[in-house]
């Protein structure tokens, strides 16, 4: 069987000369485009995949958190096989971000939440990184010297301050990452300092923040999104037009995990107070499915193919993995089911994503990316094909379906009302 192979035909310009290149071509992103070739009898599925100019063996992505914290944890990734790592969000001032013990707390499948069934919600009250930057960049500069062909992208946060995006830029792209993504979502802590999601929520703040770090980055730039807003195309559609290569979506919701009917105090209980925190995990998945389709169909509608989406969001197995992809993600985050079952699910994901692939004689990933967004509508729609696929049962039934009622005489007639009724 013929299979599909894509290679990129304007692949970014090797090494430090994608920035150079980055810089000239500012109001329009560096776009890679695809050739596609026929090869013949290719048995295994090919995961890998090339995403503004990044080339990673499969879509699977370390999500910003405690996953990607530190040097020996990130280089345990890329050891797993992970496709690429998006480090925990770093800020110029690690000084300033102050965590409190504890700040996770979980919602458990089962009766009343009993302690031995299944985690399918996680919440956090956890800050970006509280690491010195200078570490960060360290650690960055280190797991790109030994891993160079690997991709590894930093995630960055600021305050409403030009020169602090810049500097903070700056810093960061002389480790030798690939891309930055943007935290335009942290729920909870930095909204006080104009950071994270106070920015994601306002799109004349994001406009102008975008332009900024657009106007200095000479890599990919992803802007990660809040779910915590009405309409999430909005925001992904500023950041676009500001420049962006990429949206990621979703960032953590806003929630919180319950009362304890004992102390009647809330949780994560904090000397016993709390703050509403970030919600992941399994039960967020269909949330987020939600939010990907609606910004795949706005990309799809207004910016076309050049421009990339990651989702993220419960992701456990390959099969969640490729639901995001069939509504066009290009790739597709990990972080609470990294914290819950390990590195080594990235195996697992692999595995089960060669399966669904070879269900279908999916050859790629661009085989399937975006295969199932035509099949969303209005509701309007929905009522309307369904009246007319009722019409055409019923002139099924009264037509060639009933024989037995066919006189011979009244043929035509008869079958023409197959269309009529
Ligand atoms: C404990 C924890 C810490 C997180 N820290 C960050 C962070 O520093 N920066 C960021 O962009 N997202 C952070 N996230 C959000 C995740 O990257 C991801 O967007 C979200 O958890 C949904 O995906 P998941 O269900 O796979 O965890 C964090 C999530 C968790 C659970």
């Amino acid at each position: 069987m013929a299979s599909l192979s894509f290679y990129p035909i304007r692949a970014k310009p090797s090494g430090g000369d994608f920035r150079s290149f980055r810089r000239q071509s500012l109001a329009r992103p560096s776009r890679v485009g695809f050739r596609v070739f026929a090869s013949e009898g290719q048995a295994e599925p090919d995961l890998s995949v090339t995403v503004n100019g990044l080339h990673m063996p499969n879509p699977f992505v370390i999500g910003s958190g405690p996953p990607g914290t530190n040097y020996t944890v990130m280089k345990r990734a890329f050891d797993e096989g992970w496709g690429a790592v998006i480090a925990k969000t770093v800020s110029l001032d690690a000084a300033k971000v102050i965590n409190v013990t504890p700040r996770y707390a979980r919602l458990r499948a089962g009766a009343n939440g009993s302690a031995k069934g299944q985690i399918i919600g996680w919440e956090n009250i956890e800050l970006i990184s509280d690491r010195p930057l200078e570490t960060m960049l360290k650690e960055f500069k280190q797991l790109k010297e030994e891993y160079p062909d690997r991709i590894l992208i930093a995630s960055i946060m600021e305050e409403y301050d030009k020169a602090a995006w810049e500097e903070l830029i700056d810093r960061v792209e002389q480790t030798g990452i690939d891309a930055l993504e943007i935290n335009f979502s942290c729920p909870h802590g930095m909204p006080e300092r104009k950071m994270g999601a106070a920015v994601g929520q306002d799109c004349a703040l994001l406009e102008e923040v975008c332009g900024w770090i657009n106007a200095k980055a000479t890599v990919p730039v992803w802007a990660k999104m809040t779910p915590n807003i009405t309409d999430i195309t909005q925001p992904a559609r500023v950041a676009l037009s500001s420049g962006c290569e990429g949206v990621s979506a979703i960032n953590t919701i806003m929630s919180v995990m319950g009362i304890n009917l004992n102390t009647l105090r809330p949780e994560p209980c904090v000397e016993g107070y709390s703050t509403p925190g970030g919600y992941s995990c399994k039960a967020v998945h269909p949330i987020a499915l939600g939010k990907v389709m609606s910004i795949a169909k706005m990309m799809k509608a207004e910016f076309g193919e050049d421009y990339s989406l990651s989702g993220i969001g419960g992701v456990e197995t390959g099969g969640d993995a490729a639901e995001f992809i069939l509504l066009g993600a290009n790739t597709v985050q990990v972080c609470t089911g990294v914290m819950m079952h390990g590195y080594g699910l990235v195996k697992k994901l692999c595995s089960e994503l060669k399966d669904f692939m070879k269900m279908h004689n999916f050859s790629s990933i661009e085989d399937f990316r975006g295969a199932s967004l035509e099949y969303f509508t209005t509701h309007t729609d929905l009522v309307q094909r369904q009246k007319e696929a009722i019409r055409q049962r019923k002139a099924i039934r009264q037509g060639l379906q009933s024989d037995k009622d066919w006189t011979g005489d009244g043929f035509v007639k008869e079958s023409e009302s197959m269309v009529s009724n």
